[in-house]
């Protein structure tokens, strides 16, 4: 398998990067943020999640985001649906794309959407067809696809039969998510291996959290499979409210200089998403945690 010669970024720092801060971030700041990054090149920025503001109050002012941004004609901004009344509102509030989230795990689909694998998936079942005659574009994801914070490993077949369910129900892209970033390039492999049974490599996704340092050889290892799209978190921003302990995603920085220096294009311009990562850690007070966007930082002519 050779590499692919572009790769599709989907920047989730305003989502899954601000929804684990603890201090509430300005709704101007997160629209700065999206439009800085639309900007510097990113076509695919998740904005924020319709989801219930008792349980994400991070993510409380969805609709004033999405109203507030500076639509790039060329950039989408999905956000996060839990449910019927989370579309609506995004949709109502402008949303043309948005992203459904199951979970390989009973326990973690429990502590995070409060019902069972099955009952989520038949959640999102309105959602899929409201979706359809809107023609909006429905992303899916599954969480803990190679561990899970209360149930440990994960099988790939388990992963790849929830991926292919969101699959055939009617997503166009199925993110798989290493939600506490446990995988290492043999279990990452194995479960890709898993879900490219039933679903094209084209329409898999690669959602790695950091919390082991594992996420840029995770993503090396996918690329080798075939993988051309990875979710990514400006300035390695976030973590998860329900998995206690995990971090940001892999940040945006530390990928877009991975692919550069293997003549991957992604459309990004890298000194502007270091500037970007550099700005956002400093106006919420967070160390800067993308290695190569600290490093470019520090060597940048003052
Ligand atoms: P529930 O309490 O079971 O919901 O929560 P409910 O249907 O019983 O409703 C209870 C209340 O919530 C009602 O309000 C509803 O109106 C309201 P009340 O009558 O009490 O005033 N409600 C809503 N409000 C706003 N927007 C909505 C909504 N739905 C109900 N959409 C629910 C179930 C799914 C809503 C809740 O558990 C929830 O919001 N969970 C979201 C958790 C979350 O956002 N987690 C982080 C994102 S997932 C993630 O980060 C993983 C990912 O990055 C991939 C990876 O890394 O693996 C994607
Ligand atoms: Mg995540």
């Amino acid at each position: 398998m050779t590499f692919p010669t572009q790769v599709k970024i989907v920047e989730v720092g305003p989502r899954d990067g601000l929804q684990n801060e603890n201090q509430i971030v300005p709704t101007a700041i997160k629209i700065e943020l999206i439009n800085r990054l639309a900007a510097a090149g990113v076509r695919a920025i998740e904005a924020t999640s319709f989801v219930s503001p008792k349980w994400v109050p991070q993510m409380a002012d969805n609709a004033a985001v999405m109203q507030g941004i500076s639509r790039h004609p060329a950039a989408v901004y999905p956000v996060l649906t839990p449910n019927l009344q989370g579309f609506d509102a995004a949709v109502q509030a402008g949303a043309t794309e948005v992203a459904i989230f199951a979970a390989a795990s009973e326990s973690f689909s429990q502590k995070n959407i409060n019902c069972s694998i099955a009952e989520s998936l038949k959640r999102f079942e309105p959602i899929l067809s409201v979706a359809s005659s809107l023609e909006i574009k429905v992303r899916g994801y599954v969480s803990c696809v190679v561990g899970c914070p209360y149930e440990g490993a994960i099988a790939p077949e388990q992963a790849a039969s929830i991926a292919k369910t969101l699959f055939d129900m009617g997503c166009y892209e199925v993110s798989l998510g290493d939600t506490i970033g446990v995988g290492t390039p043999n279990s990452i492999q194995r479960m890709i291996e898993a879900c490219a049974k039933s679903i094209p490599v084209e329409r898999l996704a690669g959602h790695y959290h950091d919390t082991y340092g594992m996420a840029i050889a995770n993503i090396y290892a996918s690329l080798h499979m075939g993988l051309a799209t990875f979710d990514t978190s400006i300035a390695g921003l976030g973590g998860c409210p329900y998995a206690k302990g995990a971090s940001g995603n892999v940040a945006s920085e530390d990928v877009v200089y991975l692919l550069n220096g293997l003549g991957i294009e992604s459309g990004i311009d890298l000194a502007k998403l270091a500037g970007i990562g550099d700005w956002i850690s400093s106006v919420i007070n967070r160390p800067n945690g993308a290695k190569a966007g600290r490093a470019l930082c520090a060597s940048a002519p003052a």
